[in-house]
């Protein structure tokens, strides 16, 4: 194990992930990195330069130049792109959808692996994602898979977009059932559960009670307490 632990967590869209990492992370101390923002930054570039979400080839060229970076602000992270914060920007339902479309090219996974790998090598490190614990670290310390039924993750989005996006549940239950095909079915890197993972069923968990299973099963290293942990 290393002295700094790597875990990887991954997982469909509404299981938790997010809430779930950044908890974790602070638990621990590690640093949060979230690779879906990162294809979300990805998709928001490409919108912005009139690169066409299908178009695998240029994708690949602009992310060659992409500056993708994260910033700590207190307890958030922040992504931005060329020093703009984009944050905000990356998490509409419209990017969500383009997010999953960038993310099926080989081009832009490689870049974006790349650049996962860099930033997490250290360890102390929380991955969240698709591939984080298949392709980016197939050698994480503490793998895990999270999940819940469709319907649940569904009214998780529906709650965080209901009141500024004004879709209706069926809408964003089919957006995240049409969401699952792709990110499953695709060619390069599709979500499946990791060799060694740990399955979390999250339908009737609440967060805490993820973390505290997840902590039962993490390495820490010799010596290392948790609970104690700063943001
Ligand atoms: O976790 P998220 O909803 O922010 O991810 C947005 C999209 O990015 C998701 O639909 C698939 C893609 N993604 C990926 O392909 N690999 C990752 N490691 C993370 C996200």
């Amino acid at each position: 194990m290393r002295e700094r632990p790597i875990v990887a967590i991954d997982g469909p869209s509404g299981a938790g992930k997010t809430t779930v990492s950044k908890r974790l992370a602070k638990r621990t101390s590690f640093t949060w990195l979230d690779t879906g923002a990162m294809y979300r930054a990805c998709a928001l570039a490409a919108q912005r330069a009139g690169i066409p979400w299908v178009d695998g080839k240029g994708l690949g060229q602009m992310c060659a130049d992409l500056a993708i970076a994260f910033r700590r602000e207190g307890d958030e992270m922040r992504i931005t792109l060329s020093d703009e914060d984009v944050s905000d920007a990356i998490r509409t339902p419209d990017i969500s959808m383009g997010a999953s479309e960038v993310s099926i090219h080989a081009p832009v996974r490689e870049a974006m692996v790349a650049l996962q790998r860099k930033m997490g090598e250290k360890g102390g490190v929380v991955l969240e994602g698709r591939d984080t614990g298949t392709v980016v670290f197939p050698d994480a310390d503490a793998k895990f898979f999270l999940d819940a039924v469709a319907a649940v993750r569904a009214l998780r989005r529906y709650r965080e977009w209901e009141e500024e996006k004004g879709k209706t549940y069926e809408e964003v239950l089919q957006e995240v059932l049409q969401r699952d095909i792709q990110d499953s079915t695709r060619r390069h890197s599709p979500l499946r559960m990791a060799e060694g993972a740990v399955y979390i069923d999250s339908t009737t968990l609440t967060v805490e009670e993820v973390v505290e299973e997840m902590l039962r099963v993490l390495p820490l290293p010799a010596g290392r307490t948790e609970g104690g942990g700063k943001p």
